[in-house]
């Protein structure tokens, strides 16, 4: 009896954190990345880090959760009385992340009452286009979704968002095998496929190596907290080196078999063409419908697919919502209702001008990136691999790796353990360093590599 307790609060565990995890990072950011950074060799870059980099900070985090019971706003300073502000940075992110995190969520609820409703109008090419560049209907399926998010955090999250999602996660990921299954035997999928699984060095660059490390903090909630969250509900008899290795296969599966799907698709109806393929946010909308129009059954599958993908949003967006809210009650006392409003407030303000920058504001852009793509950039590129560097110092230097350990060693022998150690304290914050300065000179067009 008690064997099966253990067993099923551990799979339980896994599938909470991953449900969290598996959001549009995977689905919608992973894929367009992996084309717009060339394909086989971002994946290549991917793998590399998310089993090194990744693995490390995924059992950090969720160590320091567990060891200190604590959300990361006081976690840090609990560890180290003069690290407190690291916790506030690391709470800092969802901050950047959420307004458009809901913009998009927005238009994935959009695309699923457009499956259903539209379907073939939805594959003509203008069609995502002129809907992103109006001023009004982005707004209004962008209010709805940060609704949703809204009223499910002011009633707080409770188990049935969760028991949802343990069984619309398994489905999800059925859609999307059966999917890059039927993308991948179509007759003229082969160049898509192997530009996506084929690394090509000469496509390798700093940009690609920080996009890449971005995306696996943003993909797997990393360096913002959220596992820290994770963990300090954690059962000490859980063995954290084996669910930090699960959350993280669970995650990289779905983001593969998304890139799987998208990119052989949109080789093929583009011709390889490498401005389609660097079409960014986009990616997912433009050419997705075309795939589904050209399909038996398309309508079904496609309602099907952006509805689910529209409940991965909602699950993460409520949790990014629910990391903000959660920060605010601790650290000014604030009712739920009143702190919820105000984020939302505040989201639906950025969000704004986001949809706005797609429209009647698309000639400002900064550093030639649009508003949305600056605030991505900015959070995922910037402040997530800072604060990861961070924490491993904060770990190989002050605390002591030892202080992890001894909380992974607790139910049976730390596997990884040299490696871990030697990657916390060396490796992984000189080479997040090393790629941070590098990647943000080229970006800004100081440094051409
Ligand atoms: N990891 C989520 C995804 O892949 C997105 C995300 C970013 C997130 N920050 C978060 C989820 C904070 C929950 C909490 O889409």
């Amino acid at each position: 009896m008690e064997k099966r307790n253990t067993f099923s609060g551990k799979i339980g565990f896994v599938l909470a954190a991953a449900g969290s995890a598996v959001g549009l990072g995977n689905l919608w950011r992973f894929p367009y990345l992996a084309a717009k950074y060339g394909g086989g060799i971002f994946l290549l870059v991917y793998l590399i880090l998310a089993v090194t980099f990744g693995f490390v900070l995924m059992v950090t985090e969720i160590a320091i959760g567990r060891k200190t019971r604590l959300s990361p706003l006081a976690a840090f300073g609990a560890l180290s009385s003069k690290w407190n502000w690291l916790g506030k940075l690391a709470t800092f992110v969802p901050v950047l992340i959420f307004p458009y995190y809901c913009l998009i969520g927005g238009w994935v609820t959009k695309y699923t009452a457009a499956m259903l409703t539209e379907s073939a109008a939805a594959a003509a090419d203008s069609y995502f286009g002129s809907y992103v560049s109006a001023t009004g209907e982005p707004l209004v399926w962008f209010a709805v979704f940060l609704a949703i998010t809204m009223l499910v955090v002011v009633f707080g999250v409770n188990k049935g968002i969760e028991k949802l999602s343990k069984v619309l996660m398994p489905l999800l990921l059925i859609i999307t095998v059966a999917l890059s299954v039927y993308i991948v035997s179509r007759p003229g999928s082969a160049p898509g496929v192997r530009y996506y699984l084929m690394p090509d060095f000469g496509n390798l660059s700093f940009k690609t190596v920080l996009a890449a490390l971005g995306q696996l903090f943003y993909s797997m909630s990393l360096a913002m907290g959220i596992m820290i969250t994770y963990g300090s509900y954690l059962s000490k008899e859980e063995k954290i080196e084996k669910s930090a290795r699960q959350i993280e296969i669970f995650d990289t599966v779905i983001a593969l078999l998304a890139g799987l799907m998208i990119i052989p698709a949109v080789f093929e109806f583009s011709g390889g063409d490498k401005e389609a393929l660097s079409s960014g946010p986009s990616l997912m909308f433009e050419t997705l419908p075309k795939v589904f129009n050209s399909m038996p059954a398309g309508k079904t599958v496609g309602t099907l697919f952006f509805f689910l993908v529209l409940f991965a949003a909602l699950t993460s967006s409520v949790s990014i919502l629910e990391a903000i809210v959660s920060g605010l009650i601790d650290s000014f006392k604030m009712k739920r209702l009143t702190a919820t409003a105000l984020v939302s407030a505040y989201g639906l303000a950025l969000g704004t001008v986001c949809s706005l920058g797609f429209g009647i504001w698309s000639d400002f852009t900064i550093i030639g990136m649009s508003i949305l793509d600056f605030l991505d950039f900015v959070s995922n590129s910037i402040f997530l691999p800072l604060v990861g560097m961070l924490t491993c110092v904060l770990v190989g230097f002050v605390i002591k790796p030892d202080a992890v350990i001894s909380e992974v060693e607790l139910n049976g022998p730390f596997r990884m353990k040299h490696f871990y150690i030697a990657m916390v304290r060396w490796i992984a914050p000189v080479l997040i360093f090393a790629i941070l300065v590098s990647g943000i000179l080229q970006s800004l067009g100081i440094l051409k590599i």
